[in-house]
């Protein structure tokens, strides 16, 4: 046989070969190791239920995805981007500020600010706004309506308000937004500029407490994620490993 073909074929068969160990590569082991390490962005560090750069997606619930940019943290929920501003894994909150609305009003994203009730769960500790755009006028019915005027798809001039707790758009305005925003540091006399400072501010959500992890951290194990079985697993520390230091 000639050997350029031969090192042709060879090298076919050494790739081959590489492909089909690439998925059984990620032993329990490695990933006990792998979700061991922490999520690091600028002051912001996280582990379980999390992952992003430096935690594979086996470390972590698919909803809690989180990126690092420029020391920045972001995550998306329900489609919305979100800044990470804090994250007390003690209390299991996280506090957060709506991408959009930290460069002003208008235009936002035109989504609600609602969470899945399978990972995260109510505080208290927050107040509740609808921001109604695209309204032919700002009713003066409302009790303290809040006017604004926003440019949407290149129409100038759209007024729209603000509104207190969880609404919609009505008969008369085009789209609502729904953002609860943290009662920290609130103003009992608030108007435009201090609300918009307090969505900067951020607000918090708690994700769930997981049972199994908390079985699995007591046992000198490592909680995970399994993507196939779609719940929450236990990575334990291999016989090759050094003995654990528990944390
Ligand atoms: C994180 O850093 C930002 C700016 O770099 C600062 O505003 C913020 O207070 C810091 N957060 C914590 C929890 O230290
Ligand atoms: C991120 O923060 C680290 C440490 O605070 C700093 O050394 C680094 O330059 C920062 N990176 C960016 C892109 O701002
Ligand atoms: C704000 O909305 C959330 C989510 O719908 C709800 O659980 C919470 O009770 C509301 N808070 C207030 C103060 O109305
Ligand atoms: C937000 O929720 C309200 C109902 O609470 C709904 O009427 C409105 O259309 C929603 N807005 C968006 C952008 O989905
Ligand atoms: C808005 O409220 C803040 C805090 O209550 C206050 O400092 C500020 O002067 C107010 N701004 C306007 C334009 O009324
Ligand atoms: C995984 O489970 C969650 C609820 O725990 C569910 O909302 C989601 O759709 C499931 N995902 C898949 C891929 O089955």
């Amino acid at each position: 046989m000639n050997s350029s073909v031969f090192s042709f074929f060879s090298d076919f068969v050494f790739l081959l070969l590489l492909f089909i160990q690439i998925p059984s590569s990620l032993s329990n082991d490695d990933l006990f190791t792998a979700c061991k390490k922490e999520f690091v962005c600028g002051n912001i560090s996280a582990g379980f239920p999390f992952w992003g750069p430096g935690r594979p997606s086996a470390c972590g619930n698919p909803e809690l995805e989180l990126k690092c940019e420029n020391n920045i943290t972001t995550m998306k929920s329900n489609q919305v981007a979100y800044r990470v501003l804090e994250i007390q894994h003690e209390f299991k909150i996280l506090r957060i500020a709506r991408e959009d609305y930290l460069a002003g009003l208008c235009p936002p994203q035109f989504a609600n600010s609602t969470f899945n009730r399978k990972v995260f769960e109510p505080v208290e500790g927050n107040r509740n706004f609808t921001f109604i755009y695209g309204c032919e006028d700002a009713p003066t019915t409302i009790p303290r309506p809040i006017s604004f005027n926003c440019k949407i798809k290149d129409v100038d001039g759209q007024s729209g308000y603000i509104k207190e707790g969880e609404n919609g758009p009505g008969k008369l305005c085009t789209g609502s937004v729904f953002v609860p925003v943290s009662i920290t540091d609130f103003p009992p006399d608030w108007n435009m500029s201090s609300l918009e400072e307090q969505l900067k501010k951020g607000f918090e959500v708690r994700w769930k407490f997981d049972n199994e992890c908390w079985k699995c951290s007591t046992s000198s194990g490592v909680c995970g994620f399994d993507n196939v079985a779609n719940q929450s697993t236990c990575y334990s520390p291999g016989m090759h490993s050094p003995p654990e230091i528990s944390l």
